[in-house]
């Protein structure tokens, strides 16, 4: 039995959490779902978006399934999402991109992986508003995260028999702050001789990307072009619906997927509970329980090929029909 935090989130939130934790309850792998609201949500009574005690409970089980939180935009709080990651340190946010079966795409071969760095950058939230006219938002970038960050591209890169870590940035323009980013890069890459190395600018990357993505392996990014980028990326594999992410660091993970709480089709049984899911099947691999992920994934796999889809990527299945194929399949 393993104690797992699990954030049902806002928005499709629960409708996907709901498919995922019935899903992996059916494989037949025991776990004891902890499970805690944050967000919008719990403001009123717990005067804060992300209580204590949510931090508490990752904290002591050190794996949480998380998914998506709205983030009013311009007002209110700060992004559960950002203070989470910055609390508990998740300093290395994992976002592999592969083709899944049946899911057309531009590109059939795409198997790269982003590692963005998740806890400085733009993200620190130091912002000054100077006039009515101007405001300055501050760009944090420290050598001792992006050393952290590069170590851990690279140490995934050995784990994983990934060929290249590819360094992204803008130094040619921010000379400073991406310049040390770039500086700390090549310094880790030295330890890995045996790993490709490559820089390229962020604008080239995008243009390339779409071009051809099989020209890219591992990308390590600073937090901003990360975001972007993986959103990008997310998009040459059928979109936000299918894209997996994780939060990781030195204590606890958080697994969680790369899209939001999709306002626009909340509550409506239309939501592509995969991205949770493959998350999800991360986070079992996480745990060592390698057996129940490769049964779900293979569950899912079946799913897609016999044509079984959600709307957002060709289908016209619900959500709780999808969740319930996958099941059969299983
Ligand atoms: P979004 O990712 O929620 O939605 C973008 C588009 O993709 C929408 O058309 C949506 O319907 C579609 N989509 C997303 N996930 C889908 C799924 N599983 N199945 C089918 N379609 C899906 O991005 P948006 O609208 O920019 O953000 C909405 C809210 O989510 C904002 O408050 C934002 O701050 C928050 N957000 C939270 C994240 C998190 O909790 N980690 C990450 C990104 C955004």
């Amino acid at each position: 039995m393993h104690n797992i935090t699990l954030i049902n989130g806002d928005g499709i939130g629960p409708e996907i959490s709901d498919s995922v934790v019935k899903i992996i309850e059916k494989s037949g792998l025991e776990i004891d779902w902890d499970v805690q609201t944050a967000g919008s949500d719990v403001i009123e009574q717990e005067g804060t978006p992300l209580p204590q005690r949510v931090l508490d409970s990752i904290i002591k089980n050190k794996v949480a399934l998380k998914a998506p939180v709205t983030t009013p935009i311009g007002k209110g709080f700060r992004s559960v999402n950002v203070q989470l990651r910055k609390a508990l340190d998740l300093y290395a946010n994992l976002r592999p991109c592969k083709n899944l079966p049946a899911i057309e795409t531009r590109f059939n071969n795409v198997d790269l992986v982003v590692v963005r760095e998740n806890t400085e950058d733009l993200y620190a939230g130091v912002e000054e508003q100077i006039d009515e006219n101007t405001a300055h938002s501050i760009k944090i970038i420290t050598r001792q995260a992006s050393e952290r960050i590069c170590k851990f591209a690279f140490d995934y890169a050995v784990k994983n028999n990934r060929k290249e870590v590819c360094a992204v940035s803008k130094a040619n323009i921010m000379k400073l702050s991406d310049g040390l980013f770039l500086e700390s890069y090549r310094k880790i890459a030295q330890n890995y001789p045996q790993i490709k190395q490559r820089e390229i600018l962020v604008d080239n990357l995008c243009m390339q990307l779409v071009q051809d993505p099989t020209r890219f392996d591992v990308l390590v990014l600073p937090n901003l072009y990360g975001d972007i980028v993986s959103d990008l990326t997310a998009g040459l594999i059928g979109g936000l619906g299918v894209a997996q992410g994780a939060n990781i660091g030195k204590d606890c993970a958080v697994f969680e997927p790369v899209h939001g709480s999709a306002p626009d089709i909340k509550g409506q049984n239309k939501a592509n509970p995969t991205a949770l899911l493959l998350s999800a099947i991360e986070m079992l691999k996480y745990i060592n329980e390698n057996n129940y992920a490769q049964k779900i994934e293979n569950a899912l796999f079946k799913t897609l090929s016999e044509g079984y889809k959600t709307a957002d990527i060709g289908g016209t299945l619900s959500t709780t029909e999808f969740t319930d194929k996958i099941i059969s399949n299983l």
